[in-house]
């Protein structure tokens, strides 16, 4: 009797326990695996693309290319900043003509959209209200991409990705008076 009694416990005891212990693991197992299967590799993912992205274009390429522009137009050669007005002369003349586009000799400070007699976009002459001249810095910028910079604007032109050539153009464009 008393033996039975202890030995029913004894079982009794064992079985639940074990019983819990089944159900702890399982329990732990699905959360474990949600948790590293599902939610957290996603945002392993989301994190490894989304965010050096924005710190690349931004922190790294802005910040590069405010520091290096000063240095980089001390540097510039007007004479291969000519040689890549080949790429401008579709549209763009220096002789104070205007064909596809405004002409282009003393364009480095003049003011954003002033050609009289030019018909601009209305892209570019908002932009002109918010950016009135066309300085090394704004030309730049500009340069880099077109139709980023003045949203609407009817330039088309992919853009001049390398920092040195946008730098030897302005200075191309700077010595065409
Ligand atoms: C396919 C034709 C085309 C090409 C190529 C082109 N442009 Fe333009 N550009 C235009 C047009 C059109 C406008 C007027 C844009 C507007 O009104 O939105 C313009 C406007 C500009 C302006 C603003 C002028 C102002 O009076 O406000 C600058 C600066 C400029 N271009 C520089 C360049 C340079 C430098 C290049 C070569 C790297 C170039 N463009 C290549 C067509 C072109």
């Amino acid at each position: 009797m008393f033996d039975t009694m202890t030995v029913t416990k004894a079982a009794g005891a064992l079985i639940g326990a074990l019983l819990f212990l089944l159900l702890v693991n399982w329990g732990a197992s699905a959360l474990y695996h949600v948790g590293s299967a599902g939610h957290g590799e996603g945002e392993e993912h989301a994190q490894a693309y989304t965010i050096p992205v924005p710190e690349t274009e931004e922190g790294g390429e802005g910040g590069e290319e405010e520091i290096d522009f000063a240095a980089l137009m001390e540097a510039a050669d007007p004479a291969a900043g000519e040689k890549g007005f080949g790429k401008c002369k579709a549209c763009h003349a220096v002789d104070g003509s205007d064909g596809v586009g405004p002409h282009l000799n003393g364009v480095v400070g003049r003011d954003v959209a002033s050609v009289s007699g030019f018909a601009y976009s209305s892209g570019m002459t908002d932009h002109a209200a918010e950016a009135p001249q066309w300085t090394p810095e704004a030309l730049q910028e500009f340069l880099t991409n077109p139709k980023g910079v003045v949203s609407g604007t009817k330039m088309s032109f992919a853009g001049l990705k390398k920092p040195e050539d946008r730098a030897d153009l302005i200075a191309y464009l700077q010595s065409v008076e």
